[in-house]
């Protein structure tokens, strides 16, 4: 499953946090939905430190997860 093909171009702010899917399931992806609850899963819970544009992993195949490594370009 994936959500998109590409990364998600986001926009962050110092001292902002965001949790992102883990598991797969969200229906909001990139971020968590509460979709986990009754997996192993838990989000990836991430404080930012700057403002910063930041690219999320939209297929769900980045070994960077919650952020891109390219793996779309290779499926
Ligand atoms: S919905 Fe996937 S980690 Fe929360």
């Amino acid at each position: 499953m994936s959500w998109q093909k590409e990364p998600f171009e986001i926009e962050v702010k110092k001292g902002e946090i965001k949790a992102f899917c883990a598991c797969g399931k969200s229906e909001n992806g990139p971020y968590c939905d509460g979709s986990h609850q009754g997996t192993e899963y838990t989000p990836y819970v991430i404080e930012f430190d700057k403002d910063q544009t930041i690219y999320a992993c939209g297929c769900q195949q980045s070994g960077n997860r919650p952020f891109c490594d390219g793996s779309h370009e290779r499926r």
